[in-house]
């Protein structure tokens, strides 16, 4: 199997799955409990049809969105996700220069592999910052003065993670960060040689946002449950996240991870310009409902007074389209292109965006729609 035979998703999956180490393909693949919430994520797209209109002059399509203070090229843009360089080692350079190429949003996480620095100087298009809220006051103060530093246009504010999933792949495979070569785990690594030599020979692996500050998940090995765990402020609570929107200042702050209409009308009270609606990719809360299933009653809601971004599940171009007639503004993804990042790096990323960038073209060709704000709930029949 090559990049040539990738084109979906899944196809991207299988084959970082015969390239990565099991303990790091199940990392990203996993999720908490059961992963119900994980499968549902994706399947609650198949419990609404889509509704074509015939004959409407397609040959023009506009598929531009208006977000967080950006227009995105593609109504789809690259949730932020960890240790990217454990993936493939051009990690968050790749992502990046893939995302600005589609000119789309990059999400960069607190937990990056690269320096925000050095992200700033190298990626042209729009980031966001994903801020965990650690103990350590010190490290949240520098992680917003760092990305405010580098010219990062957003700030996103991660609120479901106050402690760690139970994934219990992770449990199984034994994956931490940086990972630990145990008798059990070492033959997995070995057997993947490519994966391996990258991994011991170029840069070595750190999380450069967080090093000065603290040594776990750089030189300690820790379970990124754990980490959530151990490290991060279970005491945060609204008053804070306004607080952290203050620091920031006037650019574009983002919830991710807001799933209530009671929560989004808090999140409008602080000042957020959007929320993701968002279950942590079912990593988090195992039998939380799937973001697509939230999106029209937090439309109907909140619609006119926040952005709203459907984050999760999303395979297809039509699942993008149905996320964005229920009331979405924006969709965005992160296994959909970990998993390209890890059959094929740079290279990976930017086929499948290619491809889900030409069927959201197709599939608004098909439903006899030129432009995003063509699309609502009309064109949907829920079963
Ligand atoms: C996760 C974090 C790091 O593993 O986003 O879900």
């Amino acid at each position: 199997m090559r990049l040539s035979d990738c084109h979906n998703v899944g196809h991207f999956r299988e084959l970082a799955r015969r390239r990565l180490p099991g303990p790091v393909f199940h990392y990203i693949d996993g999720a908490a409990d059961d992963e119900i919430t994980r499968a549902r994520n994706t399947t609650a797209f198949d419990d609404v049809d889509l509704v074509p209109n015939v004959l409407a002059g397609v040959a023009e399509v506009d598929m531009s969105v208006t977000v967080l203070g950006r227009k995105l090229a593609m109504p789809l843009f690259l949730s932020p996700t960890a240790l990217q360089r454990l993936f493939h080692w051009q990690g968050e350079r790749a992502v990046g220069r893939a995302a600005s190429a589609f000119g789309t949003y990059f999400g960069v996480s607190s937990l990056s592999t690269v320096a925000l620095e050095d992200i700033g100087r190298t990626v042209e298009g729009p980031k966001m910052l994903q801020l965990y809220v650690h103990k350590d006051e010190g490290l949240n103060q520098s992680l917003v003065e760092r990305a405010r530093n580098s010219g990062f246009d957003c700030l996103t504010l991660t609120v479901d993670t106050i402690v760690g999933g139970n994934r219990e792949r992770c449990l199984r495979t034994g994956f931490t960060s940086p990972p630990r070569f145990t008798p059990a785990s070492v033959w997995e690594y070995a057997t993947k040689p490519g994966w391996a030599l990258n991994y011991l020979f170029r840069e070595r692996f750190s999380l450069p946002n967080l090093e000065a500050h603290l040594s776990e998940g750089s030189r300690k090995s820790m379970s990124v449950a754990d980490y959530f765990t151990q490290m991060l402020d279970q005491t945060l609570d609204w008053k804070r996240a306004e607080s952290i929107r203050k620091s920031w200042g006037d650019k574009p702050f983002c919830l991710k991870g807001v799933m209530s209409v009671e929560d989004a009308r808090r999140a409008i009270g602080i000042g957020a310009t959007a929320i993701m609606v968002s279950n942590h990719g079912g990593r988090q809360l195992d039998g939380s409902r799937a973001p697509f299933d939230q999106i029209a009653e937090l439309a109907d809601a909140v619609g006119d007074e926040i952005e709203i971004i459907c984050d999760g599940g999303i395979r297809r171009g039509t699942h993008v389209l149905k996320a964005l007639a229920a009331g979405a503004r924006a969709c965005s993804g992160g296994r959909l292109y970990l998993y390209a990042l890890g059959a094929a790096g740079e290279e990976g990323v930017r086929s499948i965006l290619a491809h889900l960038k030409a069927e959201i073209e197709r599939d608004m060709k098909l439903m006899g729609v030129t432009r995003i704000d063509q699309l609502d709930r009309s064109r949907l029949r829920y079963r």
